[in-house]
């Protein structure tokens, strides 16, 4: 059996060339590069990795029709960067079943030092997240509300998904007055799959289908060691934590597929790394969330889904402010004390912002991560791996 792209071109064509081609309207040209900044006007963007997995699938599979759809025995041109990558993305598509390969010889180097105009695809580093949608579960509060704001600011349709329709609907509207973006807010409560799978049928109507990012920053929290921790509150969490970002990769997989490719980030934690002093059931739902993201990952990536998460230390959230309330009741000090110790956890001395989540949330989302999947980013001022750090005296 023929390896994929074992095949040969059938021969090589100059810049000029291939635009007298373009001009006269007579060929397809793929550009088999995996990161486009510029590209001939016209061409079509196939990643080699794409063209590679899709290698032993029918063509009709293929994700850009423009190429599933091309009669075989009309020409094709395939350009890259300078024209190596293009070899083997021409044998590719001469395994299956293309007639008239052939390669711009050069590629873009040779296409641009012939005077050519190049078109320019994307802004790279201005991790725009214009013409894509977002859902973002438990946005209405901290660190998902963050995140919700700063993908309406760079362009995407946000879609906020919390307990209440009242506050999901309220901080919609919040965060589309503050950005001037298209959010809206729809009631849903993780644990419950039909209310997931009702939620995201809706969110799915709005965007014509086409889910590109998913967050599952819905979470709950728990102080115990297995002493101290019951049953139910093992339950508890692991409904929310667990079945929650399960149910939600789900229907966020399934609604990905067809498009052949999304973007799923989830909130992981410190505590998905190592023990945290009294979270046993916090700790035990957020490891599980760090392998769901590999396992994601790992299926997926053949459907062209990235799966990250993220692991923050403490972040300065209502969650937190809710915690010292509860437990310092009429004890200002005593709850400034606390403040500062949990501050002072991080060799950094001091928690961190919702907003710094948020900007990871977006690198990840955005098309500058595209080489990005299967990991886990630390948002943690130095927890992780800054062991030995001196931290001030509380
Ligand atoms: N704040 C931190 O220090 C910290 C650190 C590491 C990880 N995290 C993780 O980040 C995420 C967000 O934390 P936060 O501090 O912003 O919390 P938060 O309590 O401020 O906000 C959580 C939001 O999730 C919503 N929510 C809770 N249960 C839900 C459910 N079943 N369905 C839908 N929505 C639900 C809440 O209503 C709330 O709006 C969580 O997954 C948390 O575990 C937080």
């Amino acid at each position: 059996m023929k390896a994929a792209g074992e095949a040969k071109a059938d021969g090589q064509i100059t810049p000029a060339e291939t635009k007298a081609a373009i001009d006269a309207g007579k060929v397809l040209v793929i550009d088999v590069r995996d990161t486009r900044d510029e590209w001939v006007e016209g061409s079509v963007q196939a990643s080699l990795g794409t063209l590679a997995f899709k290698a032993d699938a029918s063509m009709a599979d293929f994700k850009d029709p423009a190429i599933a759809d091309y009669p075989k025995s009309d020409p094709v041109i395939v350009t890259c960067a300078l024209g190596g990558q293009a070899a083997i993305g021409a044998g590719i598509l001469k395994d299956f079943g293309f007639e008239n390969v052939k390669i711009m010889d050069g590629g873009m180097k040779a296409w641009k030092e012939a005077g050519l105009v190049c078109s320019t695809e994307y802004d790279w580093g201005s991790f725009s997240l214009a013409g894509k949608s977002a859902i973002v579960t438990g946005a209405a509060s901290g660190i998902g509300k963050a995140i919700a704001t700063l993908y309406a600011k760079k362009g995407a349709d946000t879609y906020v998904l919390d307990l209440s329709e009242e506050s999901a609907v309220a901080a919609a509207a919040e965060i589309a007055a503050e950005t001037g973006g298209k959010v809206t807010g729809f009631a849903c409560n993780v644990s419950k799959e039909d209310e997931v799978n009702a939620a995201f049928a809706k969110v799915l109507a709005k965007c014509n289908n086409k889910l590109d990012i998913l967050v599952n920053n819905a979470g709950i929290a728990h102080v115990g060691t297995v002493l101290t921790t019951e049953g139910a509150d093992m339950d508890r969490l692991y409904s929310v934590n667990v079945r929650g970002v399960f149910h939600c990769i789900q229907a966020g997989v399934k609604a990905m597929i067809p498009n052949k490719g999304g973007n799923i980030i989830n909130l992981a934690s410190i505590g998905s790394i190592f023990g945290i002093k009294e979270r046993f059931a916090y700790g035990m739902t957020k490891g599980a969330v760090l392998t769901m993201t590999y396992a994601t990952a790992t299926d997926h990536v053949k459907d062209g889904i990235r799966s990250n998460c993220i692991a923050p230390a403490r972040v300065h959230t209502p969650f937190v402010e809710g915690f010292l309330s509860r437990s310092f009741p009429g004890d200002p000090e005593g709850k400034a004390a606390k403040f500062k110790e949990l501050s002072v956890y991080q060799p950094m001395a001091r928690m961190g912002q919702p907003r710094e989540v948020a900007a990871m949330a977006l690198y990840l989302a955005a098309d500058e991560s595209a080489f990005c999947t299967g990991q886990c980013y630390s948002v943690d001022g130095g927890v992780e791996k800054c062991f030995d750090a001196v931290r001030p005296e509380v």
